[in-house]
């Protein structure tokens, strides 16, 4: 079976990107998917938790450290067809992977038997972020309607691109072209990534193929979080034209979701839900996120009229 990757970041912490991420695949295994949610901040990692597993005993640690496939520390959540690998909850350098490791990792990753495989990434712009970014056929960006968020996704998104640009160019053995451009930008007149790859596409007609091949693949989509009031929404369309604008870039705005002032309730048991409920659930999951999980499975916008 192929599996279909979605990454779930943007840059900036705290934005909501792992309760988005269990929600997400919560929502899809209740609708009978076979879903495996991959806790990839290295950093910080806590899809376990949001699932209410207290000790999990099997981790990406065992993984990394021990050598264990990554089929063999999948676990069982409380959801049915809904599989977590629990990210490094152990003494574990995150800078300290090995490049071959990470090959390793994402190998492992797209050979996991699921429908949907979601990874759930750390903030911030680290290599190892970027790449698994890169690794999803879905790239989803999450971000609160807040200037420093939206200016942490452009260079989150920004920073993805640029390496996927340059990736494609190494793999031609091209790669001192846009070393050499780069080097240059001021003669060259480049001011930032648009007009960086315009100068590229202009070198020859092999690079342009190249990257607007890699330019119609790039596609993101946006999930504005923590919505607190509806003009808050039209944030969600402005990031849009600024990512089409300044990027150059194919991006979705499947959705937002709203600020749940009783978040914390729901973990510290202050609401009253029955056992089962309180597995199945989380605090995000209420129908705005159902016609957000609709739009991204069908790679449609966010629309107002008929959310
Ligand atoms: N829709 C929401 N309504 C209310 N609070 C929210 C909402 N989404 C997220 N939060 C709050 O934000 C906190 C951080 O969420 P989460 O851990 O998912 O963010 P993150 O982006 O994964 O953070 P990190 O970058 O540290 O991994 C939650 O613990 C919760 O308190
Ligand atoms: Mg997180």
């Amino acid at each position: 079976m192929k599996s279909e990757i979605w990454a779930i970041g943007g840059g900036k912490g705290g934005t909501g990107k792992s309760i988005i991420t269990t929600t997400l695949g919560i929502y899809l295994a209740k609708q009978g998917k076979k879903v495996s949610l991959i806790d990839a901040d290295l950093g910080g990692a806590n899809l376990h938790s949001f699932l209410r597993i207290k000790k999990p005993k099997k981790s990406l640690t065992d993984f990394f450290e021990k050598k264990s496939p990554l089929k063999e520390i999948i676990i069982k959540t409380g959801v049915p067809n809904l599989q977590l690998i629990v990210g490094d909850i152990n003494t574990f350098n995150p800078t300290s992977i090995k490049y071959t490791q990470k090959l390793k990792f994402f190998r492992h990753i797209i050979s996991i038997n699921s429908e949907f495989i979601l990874i759930d990434l750390g903030a911030g712009t680290h290599l190892n972020t970027i790449d698994s970014f890169l690794l999803a056929d879905k790239k989803i960006v999450v971000t609160v309607p807040e200037i420093t968020s939206i200016e942490n996704l452009y260079n989150f998104i920004k920073k993805a691109l640029f390496r996927k640009i340059n990736r494609i160019l190494r793999d031609h053995q091209l790669k001192d072209v846009a070393r050499n451009a780069w080097k240059n930008r001021n003669v060259n007149e480049i001011k930032d990534i648009k007009t960086f790859l315009y100068y590229l596409k202009k070198s020859s007609n092999q690079i342009k193929n190249l990257i607007d091949k890699e330019l119609e693949n790039f596609k993101i989509d946006i999930i504005l979080n923590q919505v607190r009031n509806p003009n808050d929404i039209e944030i969600g369309f402005s990031i849009k034209s600024l990512l089409i604008k300044y990027l150059g870039i194919d991006v979705n705005f499947s959705g937002y979701i709203k600020y749940i002032d009783s978040f914390w309730d729901y973990y510290n048991g202050s609401q009253t839900h029955t056992s089962n409920e309180n597995v199945l659930c989380t605090p995000l999951l209420n129908k705005d996120t159902h016609g957000l999980v609709n739009n991204l499975v069908e790679d449609k916008q966010l629309n107002l009229f008929n959310p």
